[in-house]
């Protein structure tokens, strides 16, 4: 074998061996770079007598032609092969499932909230909205409820530790009633107003939570009487429910702020919870040093005030028996409200 064709060989040999494209680069340079063989090889072309330079020329050339045709050959090897390595990392399985986005819904509390007040809207009810975090004053004694008295303790409740800025105890207020007074005080008759949100109890079973939601109404002015309030809370149930085939029951009880007080209960006609009292609201009419509370004269001013649960009437409307379900959180519960 020839000089030139050990060194085509041995070129094609260590291109083959090389993975790395820079290291192709250096290696070629021993081929056929200024000191590489082959060029050694050129250089000894001088030495020959012409025929045998024009022979041995011709067939250097083609030797320097053979391993750039093996060179360019593994350049391209080496190419695919780093193209074949960056695909395989920056992979994207197309074929993989999304992971999606649930869809939300609203809260079939919150359904209740906003149905209440598309209803006392169109009959004319303003809404209106108040702190839960609320002063001694506003939850209890404004609303007829003197200190030490034995009623207080039908709302036991979580105290918060500091003052407002009249030093007056403050607490999670335990109705909405004491919105009656702050809406009371800062608008003038007639006043009709609606205030729903987020009240607080020690209350824990099946149809009682700590943590619920109430709507206060309150309705004052010149001639407004027990009688008003039922036709207006009866008319109300019936267009929330979405049936005449109801029951509803004004209960004697007792509230310090209202006199006369009632309960309101109701009861399904028909369908499969017929038959079932379920208490839905505290109501009355506002009693006079409420009135006077307000700023307003009880011998000219009067009206009525409710409190209803919208825990309670959500539990009707979708014959639900355990008002915690709604505070669960379990998605199997609240999809079905989707
Ligand atoms: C009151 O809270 C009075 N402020 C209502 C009122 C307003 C009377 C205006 C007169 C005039 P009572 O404690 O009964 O009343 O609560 C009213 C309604 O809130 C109840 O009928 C019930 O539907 C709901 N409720 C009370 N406690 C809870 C509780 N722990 N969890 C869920 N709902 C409750
Ligand atoms: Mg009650």
């Amino acid at each position: 074998m020839s000089d030139v064709d050990a060194i085509v060989i041995s070129a094609i040999e260590e291109f083959g061996r090389i993975t790395d494209a820079d290291e192709l680069e250096r290696v070629k340079a021993r081929f056929l770079g200024k000191s590489g063989s082959l060029t050694a090889l050129l250089k000894t072309l001088g030495t020959l007598a012409p025929d045998a330079r024009r022979e041995a020329g011709a067939r250097i050339n083609a030797a320097k032609d053979r391993i750039e045709a093996a060179l360019d050959q593994r350049r391209d090897a080496l190419a695919n092969a780093a193209l074949d390595a960056r695909l395989a990392v920056e992979a994207l399985d197309v074929s993989l499932p999304g992971r999606g986005r649930g869809l939300g819904g609203i809260h079939p509390v919150i359904r209740t909230w906003q149905r209440i007040e598309s209803i006392f809207n169109s009959i004319g009810f303003d809404v209106a909205d108040g702190p839960e975090i609320e002063t001694d004053w506003y939850n209890f004694t404004a609303l007829n409820n003197p200190e030490n008295h034995p009623a207080r303790s039908m709302q036991d409740t979580f105290y918060v530790e500091g003052s407002d800025a009249g030093g007056l105890p403050l607490l999670l207020r335990t109705h909405t009633s004491p919105m009656q007074v702050r809406y009371a005080c800062q608008h003038q008759p007639p006043i009709k107003v609606i205030a729903p949100g987020r009240t607080y109890r020690v209350d824990s079973d099946a149809t009682h939570s700590p943590m619920f939601h109430q709507v206060e109404g309150l309705w004052i002015d010149e001639n407004v009487s027990f009688a008003d309030l039922k036709g207006v809370y009866t008319d109300f149930l019936r267009k929330f429910f979405e049936t005449d085939a109801l029951q509803v029951r004004f209960r004697p009880s007792y509230f310090p702020f209202t006199e006369p007080s009632a309960e309101i209960d109701m009861m399904f006609a028909s369908g499969p919870q017929k038959g079932r009292w379920l208490e839905i609201s505290g109501a009355g009419q506002v009693h006079p040093a409420v009135v006077r509370n307000f700023g307003l004269d009880p011998e000219r001013y009067i009206g009525f005030a409710f409190g209803s649960g919208l825990e309670r009437l959500s539990m009707l409307r979708y014959g639900i028996d355990d008002l915690r379900l709604f505070f669960d959180g379990d998605l199997r519960f609240l999809q079905q409200f989707r």
